[in-house]
């Protein structure tokens, strides 16, 4: 019972007073953090166990890499959400020999506890659920600016921390090895930076390794839809129609989840590739305009802005549940619902109803962010994938010789896709059939891989993107 409260129960309502305002202190006298409240650290503590266990391959590359401390001298400034998987990485990284000061990506995704277990464990973390917009930049500015704080690295998810760094501190900025980002849109924005000249840094979009894409978005949110509506809205969703935006990897893993239960799902979509594989995995591919007043559960999942507007959102039908997959909260409109028409009413955390004059009310989940961070817990074995390849790519830039990368944008090399996926395999008991010689002289292949070329892969749209800009 604990253990739902801890992660249902959004600390914001908890405690009025502002973290900043609050002068907290471990038992060992360190006060360089900022969370909710330190005194949460042994609850926080048994959270990252917890995590442990379902993250065998990173707790498998701490291990065999904790003598040889990859990361020795490395300083790393840290953007991500925080929760127990993503403290497995932070102390894997710590493991292998770095210094960390980290912030959260997302103002509503921190796990309150397992930010404290991290304070109490001696890194400086600064976040906390329910940050003001303010608060989540002067988190990330603690974290980069700091006494006798030289970063060298970015870890990133969203492009937050490098944005800062850019604009704030530049001459600190020039001074980074290498930046790793996880999602789409910042990558997105290191592929613009890059091309307008501006990137002084090599980074690694580890957004589109396989290892990433192929687990994390698909898996991970097949996984975690169903588990963040049920929680905020205890629907029941045999034959309910859904409609959700965009076929990418998360849209996918949504789908199969929903059809899965029995929902009568309905995509939108701008690509004509991902819109004819919707069709035929048995989707109705439409506008959204065209199913928007019978659908029960609205899901954005594009990375893009405006997708569901307030023209759509009038014409929902009342008890309409909507919410957001993708990265950043521009998908759903949700600015345009504060008008003095609407009445905005608070069901539960991250609950409201939004209520028009004629008592019609849509039930908008976490104020149209990402509703699986902000509404459930996540997959951790998926997230050890991608923990794994955030670390492999650090140890990666860090290590490179000079003028192995430039002030560019690249995936991870192949083999170390391959190697976090064989880190993961024991976990199934799975037996890899290996080639004779004569197999591998016939493929061409070493034998010790990389077993695919560089181009076997489904680029995701905010590379294909990139290459049209370019072109
Ligand atoms: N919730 C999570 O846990 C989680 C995990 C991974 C990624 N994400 C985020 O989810 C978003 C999608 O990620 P992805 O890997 O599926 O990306 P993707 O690029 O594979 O898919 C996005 C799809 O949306 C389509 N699209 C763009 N604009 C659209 C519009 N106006 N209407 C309909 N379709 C549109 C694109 O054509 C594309 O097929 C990103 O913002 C990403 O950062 C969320």
């Amino acid at each position: 019972m604990t253990f739902h409260t801890s992660y249902t129960g959004s600390s914001s309502d908890e405690d009025d007073v502002s973290p900043r305002e609050k002068i907290q202190k471990t038992e060992k006298g360190f006060t360089d953090f900022c969370v909710r409240n330190i005194n949460q650290n042994a609850f926080g503590r048994r959270e990252i166990e917890i995590a442990e266990q379902e993250m065998p391959g990173i707790m498998a590359l701490r291990k065999r890499a904790a003598d040889d401390k990859p990361l020795k001298n490395a300083k790393i400034v840290g953007c991500t959400h925080i929760n127990a998987q993503t403290a497995v990485l932070i102390e894997t990284l710590v493991e292998l020999g770095a210094q960390v000061r980290w912030a959260a990506c997302n103002i509503y995704s921190t796990q309150n506890e397992v930010a404290a277990a991290l304070a109490h464990a001696g890194y400086p973390v600064f976040a906390w659920r329910g940050e003001t917009e303010e608060d989540f930049w002067w988190c990330i500015d603690k974290c980069v600016a700091a006494e006798n704080w030289q970063p060298n690295m970015i870890l990133d998810d969203g492009g937050d921390a490098t944005h800062l760094m850019l604009k704030k501190y530049n001459a600190m900025f020039k001074m980074i090895q290498g930046i790793v980002e996880e999602s789409v849109t910042g990558v997105h924005r290191l592929y613009q930076l890059s091309k307008a000249g501006k990137l002084s840094v090599p980074a690694m979009n580890v957004n589109d390794s396989v290892t990433k894409t192929k687990f994390d978005n698909l898996y991970s949110c097949r996984e975690s839809i169903i588990d963040s509506l049920k929680r905020s809205t205890d629907i029941m969703f045999g034959g309910k129609q859904v409609v959700i935006c965009g076929y990418g990897e998360v849209g996918k893993g949504c789908c199969q989840a929903l059809k899965g239960l029995g929902c009568i799902v309905y995509i939108t979509e701008i690509d004509p590739i991902c819109a004819l594989q919707a069709s035929m995995d048995g989707f109705r591919v439409m506008k959204l305009n065209e199913v928007i007043r019978n659908v029960d559960i609205v899901i954005t999942a594009t990375g893009n802005k405006n997708v569901v507007t307030r023209e759509h959102m009038d014409k929902m039908k009342n008890g309409c549940v909507v919410c957001n997959m993708g990265h950043s909260n521009t998908e759903i409109d949700v600015n345009s619902l504060r008008t003095p028409d609407l009445t905005w009413e608070k069901v539960r955390s991250q609950v409201d109803h939004v209520i028009w004059p004629d008592g019609k009310r849509i039930i908008l989940l976490a104020e149209g962010r990402l509703v699986n961070l902000s509404c459930s817990s996540i997959p951790s074995f998926v997230v050890s994938i991608t923990a794994a390849t955030q670390a492999l790519a650090l140890i990666e830039l860090f290590n490179a010789p000079p003028g192995r990368y430039k002030s560019d944008v690249y995936l991870l090399p192949k083999k170390m896709d391959e190697y976090v996926a064989s880190l993961h395999l024991p976990t199934f008991d799975a037996h890899l059939t290996e080639l004779t010689d004569e197999q591998a002289k016939y493929m061409g292949l070493n034998k010790a891989g990389p077993f695919k070329p560089n181009y076997y892969r489904l680029v995701s749209s905010s590379v294909i993107k990139f290459c049209h800009e370019s072109d």
